[in-house]
């Protein structure tokens, strides 16, 4: 019974806007024989890092950020590859999610790569002096930001020939990492929760052939790492996206539901 309404729901998800509608993935030129993915948080670190190599793969990008007009690299970008389209959206924001699902309906999408993530303030987040308006405003967008992108996009994937949602990160919401350290409770339960939402998911999606999997990028040099206070080695956005690109194209459904390193090592709960 669970399939068949999650069949339904794809179709309608998909055929609600199919023909007719001019996708802004066809303003940006987009080849139809060339595989989609759809990017939150691009206009920097792993982010970014993500659009340029997929553009280089010849993918076609839907690069999102919440400041366009501010996101020089990412505009750079696009002026270079034709096939990457920008799109303003802040995972936060219903009308964002949604005007910017309007506007792809129909597009397929083959991965879906829940990048954009906060840190949140780390003295907000230390027993004695916690700030719940901080840890609302973490869930908010590495959890719920994440899951209204696959609920969203649900359809544009399913049209996918590779049918992946993949969000970053994980580890530290394992009790098997996050256990290690005291501290840092938000970015911890943010993750466990992000963890659930996507292991859920999977089971919701387990006939439609769509792989849902949480990949852990290694430590990478980015703001985000800065905001943790993590001072000691690192790999680039560079090198740690080469390897996470590399991973997702390795996905198989046994490794769906789970939260796997870029090596393809498995992160036990
Ligand atoms: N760096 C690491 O060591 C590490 C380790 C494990 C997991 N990760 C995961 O990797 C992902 C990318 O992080 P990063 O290291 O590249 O960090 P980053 O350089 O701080 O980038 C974070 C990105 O998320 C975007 N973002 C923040 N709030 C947003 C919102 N409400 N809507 C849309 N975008 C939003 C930021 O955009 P603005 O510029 O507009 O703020 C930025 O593009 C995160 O999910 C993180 O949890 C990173």
């Amino acid at each position: 019974m669970r399939a068949f309404y999650t069949s339904v729901l794809l179709c309608l998800l998909s055929v609600s806007g199919c023909a007719g509608v001019t996708s802004a993935g066809e303003a940006a030129r987009f080849d139809p024989d060339q595989p989609t993915v759809l990017i939150t948080g691009s206009n920097r670190g792993l982010g970014l890092e993500f659009a340029r190599q997929y553009a280089a793969l010849g993918w076609n990008v839907i690069a999102t950020c919440r400041r366009p007009k501010a996101a020089a690299e990412l505009q750079m970008l696009a002026a270079q590859f034709d096939r990457v389209a920008i799109e303003e959206l802040d995972v936060t924001l219903d009308r964002d999610v949604q005007r910017v699902a309007e506007a792809y309906a129909g597009q397929p999408v083959d991965v879906l790569l829940n990048n954009a993530g906060i840190y949140g303030n780390l003295e907000k987040q230390t027993l004695g002096s916690f700030d719940y308006e901080e840890l609302k405003r973490v869930l908010d967008v590495n959890t719920i930001g994440s899951l209204r992108m696959s609920e969203a996009f649900l359809g544009n994937v399913q049209a996918g020939r590779q049918k992946k949602i993949v969000s970053l990160g994980g580890g530290m919401g394992t009790p098997t990492i996050g256990s290690m350290f005291g501290g840092h409770y938000f970015m911890k339960m943010s993750k466990a929760a992000h963890i659930s939402a996507m292991g859920t998911l999977q089971k919701d999606l387990e006939d439609t052939g769509i792989i849902v999997t949480m990949i852990s990028p290694g430590r990478v040099d980015t703001q985000m790492l800065k905001d943790s206070g993590y001072t000691g080695k690192s790999i680039s956005a560079e090198e740690s996206a080469t390897l996470v690109i590399e991973m997702i194209a390795k996905l198989k459904p046994e490794m769906g539901g789970r939260v796997i390193l870029y090596n393809g090592r498995t992160i036990p709960w």
